[in-house]
C-alpha cells in the first residue's frame, strides 16, 4: 500500500513507524503537519491507500478524513482522550497503560478502533515511556491496524468496546503539576517531574527565578532526613543540583529559564550554582546507591562496562572530555572488554547542540565540542589492549552513530533508531573520524548514500547494509543479559589474544596507508568552514533546533511525494 505519514515531527516514533512499514513492502512517504492546505495537497499529489497519524498535536482536517481512512496513534487506553495522555498515567501513577490506533474523525481521539496494545508502566521520564514502551506498543498496534485495514476489516465503534476503560482528559495544566516543596515528598516531586519530561517541565522557581525543571534523579542518602529546610537547593555535583524535599532531596539536571531554551542546570544558572558546595560522590566510577551519577562503571569476568547517562544523549565539551578520561582509565583496567553502554534512552546524539547555543561563540564552542568528541573517538579507536563493544540500549543520532562505529562492534537493541548523518543539521558535514570509520564498514558508494539520503536506520537494518554488528533483545533487561552474555565469551574465548593482536595489525596498517590525523585534518578543514564560514546554514539549524522551532515545509528527503520526478499515481 501507499501510506502517508501526517506528522508533526519526524520524531523517533514516526521514525520507527515508517522503517516497519516499509521493511514489510510499504510504499512510504511523509508529509509535516503544517497547515491544512499542505496536508490537503500531499494527499492529492501521494494518492495513499491509508494515511497513519504518529504524531500529531491538532485534528486531521475534515477534508481529509472524511474522505480517506486515517489511522491516529493515541497514547493511551481504549477510551483514553485528550493531549495530556502519557502526562496523566504518570502523574497518577497508572501501573497499566497502552497505545490505540483509531480512525480519524470529528471527535479528537473518539473514532473507532482498529488496535491496541498495553504495556505495564515504569517509573520513569515521560520521553523514556514514550520512546520505548508507547513505541513498542504503537508498532505492535499500527501493523495490526494495517493488517486489518488490508485484509478489508472495519475498526470497532468506541461504544462497542468491552475495554474501554479511558475517559476524556483535559489538557494537563502547571497548576496540575505545580510541587509544594514543603508537602510534596521527594517520590511526589520525582513522579510529577518524570510526567513533564521532556515536554514542558514543570513550571517552578530555582534560585527564585521562574522557570521550568527537568530531568529529576533521586538520592537515597538524603532518604527520611527532617522537613526543615525543604525546597531549599543544598548543593552541586557537575551540572545538576541537590533540593530537598519534605523527606529527603532530589536532583534536578536541566532547566529552562522563561524566555530561553532547555539547558543543565550549571549553565541556566551560571552564577547561583557557582556559590554551590561540591557533593562528590565517594568513587567516581561506582554506582553505590540512587544519587546523580552520569558516567559509571563496573567490571566483572574480565569486562568492564562504561555507562554514561547524559540527558537527551548530548554531549558537551566537558561531558567528551569527562568520558574520554573515564576510557582512559577503564583501558588500564584488568579487563579484556570494555563495553560502552551509554544511557538507558540514548547512547549519543553528538556535540551538545543547546551548550553551543547558549555559548558567547557558539562557532568557538561548536570547535572545541567536536574537538573533544574527536579525542574520545580517538581514546576509543586506539584500544589495542582491550575488544570494545558500543552497545546500544538506546537511539543514537550523527557523531553518536560514528563515536559508536569507533568500537570494534556495534550491537544494538531491536527497537533502536540509528540516524548515522549529519546534513540535517545544516549540511554540517561531521567528525569522529566517519571518514575513516564508515566506509571501510560499508564501502565508498554506500557510505555517500547514508550521509546523502538521511534515512533513519533500525538496529535491523543498521546491520544488513553492515552499519552495525548485532541487533540484540529488544526489551532492555534481555538486552543487558545479552550483552554481558557476549562480551564474557568474547573475554574467556581462547582466540582472544590472537583477536587483538589481529586488531593492533590491522590499526597498524591502516595508519600506515592513512594515519588518523590526516582522516582528522580533513574532516575539521569542513567543520571549520561549517562553524565559521560564510554559509550561516549550521548555526541556522541549531538555532531553530534549540528552539524547537515549527517547521516550515516537509524536507524533501522525507516527503517523497514533492520529489521533482513524482508523477501523481493513477
Ligand atoms: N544536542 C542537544 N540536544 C539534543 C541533541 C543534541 N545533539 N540531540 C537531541 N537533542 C534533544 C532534543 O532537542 C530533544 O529535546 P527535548 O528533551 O527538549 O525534547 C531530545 O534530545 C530528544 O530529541 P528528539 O529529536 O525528540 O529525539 P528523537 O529520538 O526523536 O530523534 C535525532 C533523534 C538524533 C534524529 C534528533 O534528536 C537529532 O536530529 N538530533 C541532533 C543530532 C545532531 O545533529 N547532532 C549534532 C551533530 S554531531
Amino acid at each position: 500500500m501507499r501510506i502517508l505519514l501526517l506528522t508533526h515531527a519526524f520524531n523517533s516514533l514516526t521514525q520507527r513507524l515508517g522503517a516497519e512499514l516499509q521493511q514489510r513492502g510499504h510504499e512510504i512517504s511523509i508529509e509535516f503537519d503544517i497547515a491544512d492546505s499542505v496536508a490537503e495537497e500531499a494527499v492529492a499529489l501521494f494518492r495513499p491507500d491509508l494515511i497513519v497519524a504518529p504524531y500529531l498535536r491538532r485534528a486531521i482536517p475534515e477534508s481529509i478524513w472524511s474522505r480517506h481512512v486515517c489511522l491516529v496513534v493515541h497514547p493511551g487506553i481504549v477510551g483514553d482522550r485528550g493531549p495530556s495522555a502519557l502526562d496523566w498515567a504518570l502523574q497518577e501513577g497508572a501501573a497499566e497503560w497502552g497505545v490505540t490506533v483509531l480512525q480519524a474523525e470529528a471527535e479528537m481521539d473518539a473514532g473507532p478502533v482498529w488496535a491496541t496494545a498495553s504495556f505495564a508502566m515504569r517509573a520513569a521520564k515521560k520521553s523514556s515511556i514514550y520512546r520505548n514502551e508507547v513505541t513498542r506498543a504503537a508498532v505492535t498496534a499500527v501493523l495490526a491496524a494495517v493488517g486489518k485495514f488490508a485484509a478489508g476489516d472495519k475498526p470497532t465503534p468506541l461504544a462497542d468496546r468491552p475495554d474501554a476503560r479511558g475517559r476524556l482528559r483535559p489538557l494537563m495544566k502547571q497548576a496540575d503539576r505545580a510541587i509544594d516543596w514543603q508537602r510534596d515528598d521527594s517520590a511526589t516531586v520525582l513522579r510529577k517531574i518524570n510526567a513533564a519530561d521532556g515536554f514542558p517541565g514543570v513550571a517552578d522557581h530555582l534560585f527564585g527565578v521562574p522557570c521550568r525543571i527537568f530531568d529529576a534523579w533521586p538520592e537515597a542518602s538524603l532518604a527520611g532526613v527532617s522537613p526543615v529546610g525543604a525546597g531549599r537547593v543544598i548543593g552541586r555535583r557537575e551540572t545538576a543540583v541537590l533540593r530537598r524535599t519534605r523527606d529527603g532531596a532530589v536532583w534536578i539536571g536541566h532547566a529552562r529559564r522563561e524566555d530561553g531554551f532547555k539547558l543543565p542546570v550549571s549553565l541556566a544558572f551560571p552564577v547561583e550554582t557557582a556559590e554551590l558546595a561540591e557533593v562528590p560522590l565517594a568513587a567516581w566510577w561506582r554506582i553505590e546507591q540512587a544519587t546523580w551519577q552520569d558516567i559509571a562503571w563496573e567490571e566483572s569476568g574480565g569486562v568492564g562496562f562504561l555507562h554514561f547517562e547524559f540527558y537527551n544523549g548530548a554531549m558537551s565539551t566537558a561531558q567528551c572530555r569527562r568520558l574520554r578520561e573515564a576510557l582512559a582509565w577503564a583501558k588500564t583496567r584488568p579487563v579484556k572488554v570494555i563495553v560502552l553502554a551509554g544511557g538507558s534512552d540514548f547512547w549519543s546524539n553528538g556535540i551538545h547542540l543547546n551548550v553551543i547555543e547558549q555559548a558567547g561563540s557558539p562557532a568557538d564552542e561548536s570547535w572545541h565540542n567536536i574537538n573533544a568528541m574527536d579525542d574520545l573517538a580517538l581514546e576509543l579507536i586506539e584500544s589495542g589492549r582491550q575488544i570494545t563493544i558500543a552497545a546500544l540500549a538506546g537511539n543514537a543520532g550523527a557523531g553518536g552513530c560514528f563515536l559508536a562505529r569507533a568500537a570494534d562492534f556495534v550491537w544494538a537493541r531491536e527497537g533502536v533508531m540509528l540516524n548515522p548523518h549529519y546534513k540535517n543539521m545544516g549540511n554540517l558535514y561531521g567528525s569522529e573520524y566517519w571518514t575513516y570509520l564508515l566506509p571501510r564498514r560499508v564501502g565508498e558508494q554506500r557510505a555517500r548514500d547514508i550521509m546523502r539520503n538521511r534515512q533513519p536506520l533500525t538496529a535491523r537494518a543498521a546491520v544488513d547494509i553492515g552499519f552495525s554488528d548485532a541487533c540484540l533483545a529488544g526489551d532492555a533487561d534481555a538486552f543487558r543479559i545479552d550483552v554481558a552474555r557476549r562480551a564474557l565469551e568474547i573475554a574467556a574465548a581462547a582466540d582472544l589474544n590472537d583477536r587483538l593482536a589481529a586488531k593492533r595489525e590491522r590499526r597498524a596498517k591502516d595508519e600506515a596507508e592513512k594515519p588518523l590525523a590526516a582522516y582528522r585534518e580533513e574532516e575539521l578543514a569542513q567543520m571549520r568552514r561549517n562553524f565559521y564560514g560564510f554559509d550561516p546554514s549550521y548555526h541556522v539549524a541549531r538555532h531553530h533546533f534549540v528552539r524547537k522551532s515549527l517547521a516550515s515545509w516537509t524536507p524533501r528527503h522525507l516527503a517523497r511525494h514533492r520529489d521533482l520526478g513524482w508523477t501523481v499515481p493513477a
